[in-house]
């Protein structure tokens, strides 16, 4: 089993990459292979609109034809048996960079059939990690966004599931920023008494991945 984990945060050690990584070690205490991509790494756009994946009869029919640092990316995807997706919430919804992928990874399979269709060759499971400021009573802001995620990673590639991890902590040292909305105190508690157990849940997540 081979598990694909992307970072769609710039920051590479941060509380994304740290659930994705826990999650990625759920996954290996399975035995799966896995691996971290950092997408801020990587040099690439979103979606063209050249709609070479929709051309009738057309090379790269249910496939991206942009050529970038995405390509090789987009083909290893195909290969994996798991992916997993994480990214803060800017703005209330994913990273620039997490949208600019998903619009590559997803729209070349996407058909404009009645019902719509996937074009990928396989069922695979796949799962998002989100961490964002706002508390979890507040979710629901947010809730729209990741119902469509989840239909579209669900229509695309199978079964797909969510993980969230709220109130973050966001940086190394809340004295020295303006951000007087959030209690340093209750920030730093959080960090040590919840977070840990989103890494737990993180963990699950990525065993569960590669079990069923
Ligand atoms: C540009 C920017 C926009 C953000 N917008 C939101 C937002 O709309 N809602 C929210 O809950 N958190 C927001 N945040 C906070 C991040 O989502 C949160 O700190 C996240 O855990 C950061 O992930 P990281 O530690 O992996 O980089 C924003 C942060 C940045 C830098």
């Amino acid at each position: 089993m081979k598990v694909i984990a992307f970072n769609g945060s710039p920051r590479k050690k941060w509380n994304t990459a740290t659930l994705l990584n826990k999650a990625l070690d759920g996954a290996a205490a399975q035995g799966a292979e896995t691996e971290l991509i950092h997408l801020y790494n990587l040099d690439f756009k979103g979606c063209v609109s050249c709609f070479s994946c929709k051309m009738k009869g057309g090379k790269s029919y249910g496939k991206c034809a942009a050529k970038d640092g995405l390509t090789p990316v987009l083909a290893r995807v195909e290969g994996a048996d798991a992916i997993i997706l994480g990214s803060p919430i800017y703005l209330g919804t994913v990273s620039g960079e997490m949208r600019s992928f998903m619009e590559r990874l997803i729209y070349p399979y996407l058909t404009y059939t009645e019902p719509p269709e996937s074009l990928f060759p396989k069922k695979i499971n796949t799962a998002f990690i989100y961490t964002m400021n706002i508390p979890e009573e507040l979710k629901e802001l947010y809730s729209q966004h990741f119902l469509y995620n989840e239909m579209y990673m669900g229509l695309i590639f199978g079964v797909t599931e969510s993980l969230y991890s709220f109130d973050t902590y966001q940086f190394e040292d809340y004295s020295r920023v303006v951000a007087d909305r959030f209690n340093r105190e209750q920030k730093a508690q959080r960090r040590r008494d919840v977070f840990p157990r989103d890494c737990e849940r993180a963990f699950d997540m990525g065993a569960r991945l590669v079990k069923e």
